[in-house]
């Protein structure tokens, strides 16, 4: 939600150092970007759209300074406009001032700096602080104090980016969003996400809420409050700048999504003991939960009801939340665990829900894919998933990982009968998902379904979840109306949607007595006529009923729902990309949703 970069060090390359840097960040948002540099003055550029607008906006201008900050916005305060683009500036052009989060008391403090005389340009919330930054700089304060200065007056989330006319430096802090410094030899970076500066460096040091930064010729100091120097640990990042690239495919999903065999290998490498039939994961301790609640929103949520029913597979009562609504939840009681799935580790919903959980005194976990995510530093165990980098907005191979992931969680955590099953079935997972990814017809169905009406997903058990993650993605990236359904439940309402022009995906895996119960709700969608995509490892009789099918090997009911969500994903996917969508920055969403 909003991506900062900021940059000192790199003499002349400053500038192209920050469009480089918001290219990669453009995943954060995309509706307007900029760009400020500081010599003896500021010289900024900003403008609504996407990068490539503000390149082009750059193209026939010389931004002066060797010093830089840059953004990517996703709106909040007012709509995508050049004057609503970040950087913003004071009244007398000195300041320049990024920020990603919500400035609650923005309008106080607004109406407090109106009545003092300032002028605004913008309907941002963030144009607060590069005024704040002037009275203080007026007031006396040296450049870095002003910061802390005009930081002290806020309320809300915050990561915030400055530069001050005639200082050739960064300034820098942040509360409740993400924000990483980059460490090389005579250069430092300051961004939301490695991957911004990740071609540069591999150093980085993840900055606590309450911290600030700042970045000049000498490096990198970072302090508190009240100005106390901070030690920090400088950690080094695993992965290749390669993998924030395309490598040839035409979308990052379509690459994450051939990626996923891959993912699937880094999270179970070194994990599961197949001679012992064990899970061996570092950072559990002795866990054994007596409940497990499960938070988490949109796709992580899908994977979080799949966990939950891992869990109850296992005797544990276990219950999945979307982490926006956990305030209803009961308090999670005796050993409970409270476990967030996040991708970023940054979703404030889910932030929010973990640190309710543990002011009730629950123990708290995060399954995720960030290393050094506010939600891996604030719970009491993280689980990492692996997956490695996730560029499009569209969450692909980290869904799967999240399963894979969640999968050991269970196995490391309960005692289950068929835990050799299991082991073998994971073990498996990887190749068995590149044939499916070689194999798949979902071009094919695609083509035969892109002009519906909408799109119908059912599933039960272990494919419920996928269900609701098949709609979810073809929603997203196609604009498209599409809704998931636990199969039983068509027939109590949804069934009066079905007709001869809104195609019922079915996932109906196995031969037991879900399966059967699922092909029954198969024949009532068509007996309307309905077409029937059975997504179906051929052990129950649904292809009888089906217009098309698309195939999985036989495997595990857990392992098969990470089988047939990759054949949902890419049906979604060639249906987005035969309708010309943008499928990697679909409209109105943002990677990372830091805000409630
Ligand atoms: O980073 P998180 O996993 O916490 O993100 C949660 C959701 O915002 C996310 O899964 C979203 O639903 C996906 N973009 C959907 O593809």
């Amino acid at each position: 939600m909003c991506g900062i970069i900021g940059c000192v060090g790199r003499g002349a390359e400053t500038l192209d150092t920050l469009v480089h840097g918001l290219s990669k960040l453009e995943y954060r948002g995309y509706d307007s970007a900029g760009v400020a540099m500081a010599g003896d003055g500021i010289a900024l550029c900003k403008t609504a759209g996407e990068i490539d607008e503000l390149r082009g906006a750059l193209a026939d201008r010389s931004l002066a300074g060797s010093v830089g900050i840059g953004h990517t916005r996703w709106s909040t305060h007012g709509p995508p406009t050049d004057g609503n683009a970040h950087p913003h500036q004071d009244c007398h052009g000195d300041v320049a001032v990024v920020h990603n989060g919500i400035i609650e008391n923005y309008q106080r403090l607004r109406d407090e700096l109106v009545g003092a005389g300032h002028t605004f340009t913008s309907d941002t919330d963030t144009e607060v602080v590069p005024h704040l930054i002037e009275d203080a700089l007026e007031a006396g304060h040296d450049p870095e104090a002003a910061v802390r200065e005009a930081v002290s007056r806020l309320e809300g989330s915050y990561a915030i980016a400055a530069v001050v006319a005639g200082t050739e430096a960064v300034f820098a802090a942040r509360n409740d969003s993400p924000l990483v410094l980059g460490i090389d030899d005579g250069a430092t970076y300051l961004a939301s996400d490695v991957p911004a500066f990740r071609d540069f460096t591999d150093r980085v040091v993840y900055l606590a809420d309450g911290e600030f930064a700042r970045l000049d010729g000498d490096g990198w100091t970072v302090t508190d409050h009240s100005g106390d120097r901070v030690e920090k640990t400088v950690d080094t990042v695993d992965w290749d700048p390669e993998e924030t690239g395309k490598s040839g495919y035409d979308h990052f999903m379509l690459k994450e999504i051939h990626e996923q065999p891959r993912a699937l290998r880094q999270c179970l490498r070194g994990r599961v003991d197949e001679m012992a039939g064990s899970v061996d994961i570092d950072d559990l301790g002795d866990l054994s939960p007596t409940g497990v609640q499960f938070v988490a929103c949109g796709t992580s949520y899908h994977a979080a009801m799949y966990g939950a029913h891992l869990f109850r597979d296992a005797g544990i009562p276990a219950q999945a939340f979307l982490a926006s609504e956990y305030a209803t939840a009961t308090p999670p009681i005796g050993d409970a665990l409270v476990v967030g799935v996040t991708q970023s580790g940054e979703t404030a919903d889910t932030l929010s829900a973990l640190r309710a959980a543990r002011k009730r005194g629950a123990r708290t976990m995060v399954v995720t894919n960030t290393v050094g995510s506010t939600a891996a530093r604030e719970c009491d165990h993280a689980l990492y998933i692996r997956a490695g980098p996730e560029i499009g907005v569209a969450a692909s191979k980290t869904f799967s990982s999240q399963l894979a992931a969640l999968n050991l969680l269970a196995l490391g955590t309960t005692s289950t009968t068929d835990t050799r099953e299991i082991i073998a079935a994971l073990r498996d997972l990887p190749g068995d998902l590149q044939r499916v990814l070689d194999e798949s017809a979902a071009e094919a169905v695609a083509e035969t379904y892109v002009d519906s009406d909408a799109y119908f997903f059912i599933g039960r058990g272990y494919q419920y979840p996928v269900a609701l993650e098949g709609a979810l993605k073809m929603k997203e990236i196609t604009y498209k109306h599409a809704e998931g359904f636990a199969s039983g439940e068509l027939k109590h309402g949804p069934l009066a949607l079905v007709t001869e022009k809104t195609p019922v995906f079915a996932v109906v895996t196995g031969d037991g007595e879900q399966a059967r119960k699922t092909v029954g709700n198969v024949k009532e969608v068509e007996a309307r006529d309905a077409p029937v995509v059975a997504v179906t490892d051929g052990r129950s009789d649904v292809e009888r009923y089906a217009d098309h099918v698309l195939e999985i090997p036989e495997t595990h009911q857990r392992t098969a729902a990470v089988l047939a969500n990759a054949h949902l994903q890419m049906v979604s996917y060639h249906v987005a990309n035969k309708l010309g969508r943008n499928i990697d920055k679909p409209r109105n969403l943002a990677k990372s949703v830091t805000v409630e």
